[in-house]
């Protein structure tokens, strides 16, 4: 397998909650597949529909398998882990990718219902700016439901610029520009 450029690569790290609670951010791994299925089902369906834009009753395995295997090349994917009763359990997480290519990415960010307004969500877009931006993309994008104030206003802290989407009134694009003036 071919060495990434150290200047680019993700260390795990530990961050605390605005209550106090510890959490680990890493990268997400083949061997997350069952927690992850488990972070899914424990989801209510109002988050489900805001992060997946449709009614989900089940992650289907195709999902699931590729949401456990990022692309090295095009993907990157965190895990945010909790210690709950002494097992490890994964309240939250946020990804990017790109088409093959192209500078400019997509993210995607879900918090466990539970677990909202601790901060977790802006601390997991900031570790993935960072990564996105330091892998050379040029651009974060993402597209979310204009009802949905919590992810608006949250990309809108972190600098995002928050547009129409051309073809959907339902939607808007939240972008940041990751290198330079741009945006
Ligand atoms: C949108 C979403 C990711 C936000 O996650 P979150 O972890 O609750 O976000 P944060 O805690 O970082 O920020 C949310 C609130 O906490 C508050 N907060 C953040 N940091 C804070 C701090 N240091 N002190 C006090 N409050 C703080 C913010 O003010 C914010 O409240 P507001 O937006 O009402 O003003 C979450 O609601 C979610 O998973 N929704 C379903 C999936 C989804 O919609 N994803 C987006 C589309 S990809």
């Amino acid at each position: 397998m071919q060495e990434r450029d150290p200047a680019t690569v993700f260390a795990p790290f530990n961050l605390t909650l605005h209550d106090g609670r510890e959490i680990l951010v890493r990268e997400i791994g083949e061997g997350d597949k069952a927690s992850l299925l488990a972070a899914f089902d424990r989801l209510s369906a109002d988050a489900r529909y805001t992060r997946f834009m449709a009614a989900m009753r089940q992650l289907p395995e195709s999902m699931l398998e590729q949401a456990t295997h990022p692309s090295p090349e095009r993907e990157f994917a965190l895990v945010a882990i909790a210690t709950e009763t002494g097992a490890p359990v994964i309240v939250g997480g946020a990804r990017y990718a790109a088409a093959p290519g192209s500078d400019a990415c997509e993210f995607a960010v879900t918090v466990g219902d539970n677990w909202h307004g601790l901060g977790l969500a802006s601390q997991l877009m900031r570790a993935l700016v960072d990564v996105a931006r330091r892998r050379g993309y040029r651009r974060m994008e993402g597209y979310v439901l204009s009802s949905n104030t919590a992810m608006r206003r949250l990309a809108k802290r972190l600098g995002f610029a928050d547009t129409p989407c051309p073809d959907d009134a339902t939607l808007r694009v939240v972008a940041l520009a990751l290198q330079g003036n741009e945006q």
